[in-house]
């Protein structure tokens, strides 16, 4: 991979192939001292134009604990604010020797346009309504590793909730079906894109009646912040259809799987406490990120599976 800007540009070898390095970054980061030299001497910048708690530290982690140097841009407090353009932005950052940008920012397609202003990779870390192809990847690591097989042919996964402002579920979409899982978006009509008959997946308003069937509930955050006008009737009335109570939980298969990318609003989207459902992955998912950005941004580096193994000194 030269750059990771979309889970759309990955097909099932490429998945498989992230996810099974990432599997020797969990061993790398259960070792006393979670670190290996594989990156030394690269340096690594987040750019981030937009909030983030999980995907930023866990970049920042990922980088860390394969020794790359980390540079950490907040847009807030630079020259943004002087009215210095993006493209200066990372023609400055370049001229400072970073070899890997990692970048989020509102706006679909800004990590493509980066591409063309610096020769150092580049990595989506979530842009507009686009794609987030890491939480992507690090959600199929985290099924693949609860089920033990990376084939998930006979896999029913629903993706609930506010799929029209969802990057997350675009992504996922692409990836889990390339690895063989059939998809059920459960959403209110106003939440659904209009180009819903051409994803590679099934669709319907009404929870209900497949949460009993599904092997994965995939609960999406409801997007406040994206909201330019009003998509449901009331957020008691969304909560009411749509949000994992105690009750749905019951409904939920015993093996059943409940996913959610963060953050979670909890009361809206979230009335039970994940921490007391069995099936619950919503930490393993923050934990599995790190290992899986580690593999990504090894990747995108030149590193390859094999050096790794050998101690990629
Ligand atoms: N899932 C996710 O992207 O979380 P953050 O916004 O905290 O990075």
């Amino acid at each position: 991979m030269r750059h990771l800007l979309a889970a759309r540009d990955l097909d099932a070898s490429d998945i498989v192939s992230v996810l099974d390095m990432a599997d020797y970054m969990v061993e790398i980061g259960s070792r006393a001292v979670p670190k290996v030299p594989a990156l030394r001497g690269k340096t690594v910048a987040s750019l981030f134009f937009e909030d983030s708690t999980r995907t930023r530290l866990s970049f920042e982690t990922a980088a860390k604990r394969l020794s790359a140097d980390t540079m950490t841009f907040s847009a807030a407090s630079s020259s943004v604010n002087k009215g210095e353009s993006l493209r200066d932005t990372i023609e400055t950052l370049t001229a400072m020797g970073v070899d890997a940008f990692v970048v989020r920012h509102k706006s679909s397609g800004v990590p493509l346009a980066v591409t063309s202003w610096t020769s150092a990779a580049v990595i989506n870390a979530g842009d507009g309504w686009h794609e987030h192809p890491t939480q992507a990847l690090l959600d199929a690591f985290t099924i693949t590793r609860s089920l033990n097989t990376r084939d998930l042919k006979g896999l029913r996964v629903a993706i609930v909730g506010d799929v029209l402002h969802s990057r997350v579920a675009r992504s996922n979409v692409h990836v889990l079906s390339c690895l063989g899982a059939s998809i059920v978006l459960v959403s209110p009509t106003s939440l659904r894109p209009a180009s819903i008959d051409e994803w590679p997946a099934e669709h319907t308003s009404n929870l209900d009646e497949v949460i009993s069937e599904v092997d994965v509930v995939y609960v999406l955050r409801m997007q406040r912040e994206r909201m330019d006008s009003a998509y449901v009737p009331s957020l008691s009335e969304y909560t009411k259809r749509y949000a994992i109570t105690a009750q749905r939980v019951a409904a939920m298969k015993s093996d059943a799987l409940l996913m959610h990318p963060g953050p979670m609003n909890r009361g809206v989207e979230m009335c039970v406490d994940p921490s007391e459902v069995p099936g619950s992955r919503i930490l393993a998912q923050v934990a599995n990120g790190v290992a899986v950005r580690m593999a990504v941004l090894f990747s995108v580096l030149g590193g390859t599976k094999s050096q790794l193994a050998q101690g990629a000194e």
